[in-house]
């Protein structure tokens, strides 16, 4: 398929890369990756996303480990924590003498968006450069390690790491819903999934890895019933997100 420009087409490669070549990523790319992503829009312009890199890899072993065994965790050259940053917002508050944030749903949903915007900005700036990464929800498998080990202050949520480096294999690209499923013109219309269940059956079978006899709602049922993360509500309550 062709695209119109160079921007579409890296977007139609992306394909998460969970097998890294070794080779390392050096200081001033990974800035120039956070820098670009920066660029995100903001609500409110309020920047609540604050990101660490985990070079320690005693503690790069326990978040792998955390994370379900996700051995790339520990093998990719870079991995980062993507944290929802109301403490920086709520100092900026303060120093313009207001008073504290109060855990408002509108300021987490706020800073969770703002996260997720740079978060994504930031792995397309990586596959620019011809890099690979994964982000890792696992991470809230026990979102308090990273709390622990990243020293994070109150009203610091890490929402999901990202492992970022030289891709070391092929991967497939996986197919998206079309576009007239995710697309409503002026209301919401039911979908008719049968099409893509099929044509997500045959991706699963005929890929070359991993090869299953599934349909993607088999897949997505499974994923919904499998990853329900009990703990997450009082832990971004614990936080300081979600109070009100
Ligand atoms: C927030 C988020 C969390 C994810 N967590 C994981 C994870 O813990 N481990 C993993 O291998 N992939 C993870 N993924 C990657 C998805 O599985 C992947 O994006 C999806 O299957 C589509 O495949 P693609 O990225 O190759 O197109 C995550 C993706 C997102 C957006």
């Amino acid at each position: 398929m062709t695209h119109p420009n160079e921007t579409l087409a890296l977007m139609a490669r992306h394909r998460s890369v969970r097998q890294f070549s070794g080779r390392p990523v050096d200081e001033e790319t990974l800035r120039q990756i956070i820098r670009s992503a920066q660029g995100a829009a903001s609500s409110s312009f309020v920047q609540a996303v604050s990101v660490v890199r985990i070079t320690d890899t005693q503690a790069r072993k326990r978040f792998a480990e955390a994370t379900g065994g996700q051995v790339w965790v520990e093998q990719a050259a870079e991995f980062l924590i993507w944290c929802a940053d109301l403490h920086r917002v709520e100092l900026a508050c303060h120093k313009a003498g207001e008073p504290a944030l109060e855990g408002y749903t509108e300021h987490s949903l706020v800073a969770i968006i703002d996260t997720a915007l740079v978060a994504q900005n930031a792995l397309l700036a990586a596959e620019s450069l011809g890099l690979g990464g994964v982000f890792i929800g696992g991470l809230r498998n026990n979102p308090a390690l990273a709390v622990e080990i990243c020293a994070l202050p109150p009203q610091v949520v890490p929402l999901f790491g990202m492992c970022l480096g030289w891709p070391g294999g092929e991967t497939g690209i996986k197919p998206r819903l079309p576009v007239d499923i995710v697309l409503h013109q002026d209301r919401y219309h039911e979908p008719d999934l049968q099409d893509y269940d099929q044509r997500m059956a045959s991706y699963y079978a005929a890929r070359s890895s991993k090869t299953k006899q599934r349909t993607w709602s088999q897949e997505t049922a499974k994923a919904m019933h499998g990853k329900k993360r009990e703990h997450m509500l009082a832990f971004l309550r614990e936080r300081g997100f979600f109070l009100r």
